[in-house]
């Protein structure tokens, strides 16, 4: 077992060394569980650390808060989302949480544009079959795609990256429209952007891009009935939390042609992406890889740090999730 240490952090997994370099030359002690660290490594070495710097893919539940103990102060998540923390344990432990908005918003909405025109042009079909060499040569009536300029775009949570995406898709977009808990007179006064339901949003969007969080809250936000309520030739593109999307739904929905295609970064088990998905048609699939820049995943490694290092200082966290 490690020993106990206020100055002890545990990474978990991996740490970018824009993070790493500023934890290291603070003077803290690194745990690094590395890229291959099972929970039970992890755990095993969480024992008595003042900070745990998580990547979204590691729990942060009462087993690993227990295991750190009561030196611990902080969970630095290293993301945006942060679905795989507990709350109310870290709360009921008095851990401060925190995450890494803003660094990562350009990124994740350029690739979820990048999904978009994708998904609309049907590039996954269209390069699986020239690299499987059955392309023929030019064909009018081959690979019809949708033609973006000019449709109607409904962007379902308009925080930081979904307001973003609605910058770079303002210049094609017909009408712009959003769904989100608050209304954003913002981006209705900058964007032209108008606020309706959920319902409204999916009947009226020729592309639907989802932007909110994931977690108990928003899980299959859109599921069977969801996706029923969309267009024929319509388009999902999901770089937010896989758990927003009943896969199977969606799957079916594909499959029996209810919807025009997928793009999607995210999924329900990761890393495991359902059959059913890799074996539907018109559905382009990325390994969330929304954030993945050098630039954003440095200014992220970088925020985690500052984020933990704040805390354990004993001043405000920089980006504290309430
Ligand atoms: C986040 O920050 O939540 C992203 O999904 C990580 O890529």
């Amino acid at each position: 077992m490690e020993s106990v240490s206020n100055n002890a952090i545990l990474i978990c997994r991996v740490l970018l060394p824009a993070g790493r370099d500023l934890l290291a030359e603070a003077g803290y002690e690194l745990r690094e569980g590395g890229p291959d660290a099972t929970p039970e490594e992890l755990l095993a070495r969480a024992h008595g650390c003042a900070a745990i710097v998580a990547d979204p893919t590691v729990a942060i539940g009462p087993e690993i808060l227990d295991a750190a103990g009561p030196e611990l102060r902080v969970v630095a998540n290293f993301a945006v989302g942060y679905d795989n923390v507990d709350l109310g344990a870290c709360r009921e432990r008095g851990v401060v949480v925190t995450n890494t908005p803003g660094v990562l918003t350009n990124a994740t909405a350029e690739l979820a544009l990048g999904l978009t025109v994708a998904a609309a042009r049907r590039a996954r079909e269209a390069e699986d079959t020239l690299r499987a060499g059955n392309w023929t040569g030019w064909d009018p009536g081959a690979m019809l795609g949708l033609e973006l300029s000019g449709a109607t775009f409904g962007i379902v949570g308009l925080g930081r990256i979904g307001r973003r995406y609605a910058e770079l898709v303002r210049p094609l977009a017909g009408t712009l429209l959003y769904a989100a808990q608050s209304a954003k007179p913002d981006a209705e006064a900058d964007l032209g952007a108008d606020r309706v339901e959920l319902g409204e949003l999916l009947e009226r969007s020729d592309v639907v891009s989802l932007h909110a969080p994931g977690g108990d809250a928003t899980r299959h936000l859109i599921g069977r009935d969801e996706l029923g309520m969309m267009q024929a030739h319509a388009i999902l593109v999901n770089t937010a939390r896989g758990t927003l999307v009943d896969s199977a739904a969606l799957a079916e929905a594909l499959g029996a042609g209810h919807i025009g295609a997928a793009g999607l970064d995210v999924y329900e088990r990761e890393p495991g992406v359902p059959r059913e998905l890799i074996e539907a048609p018109r559905c382009v699939l990325l390994p969330h890889i929304g954030s993945a820049t050098g630039k954003a995943r440095d200014g992220m490694a970088a925020l985690a740090a500052r984020n933990a290092i704040s805390v354990l200082e004993g001043e405000a966290p920089l980006n504290p999730v309430s």
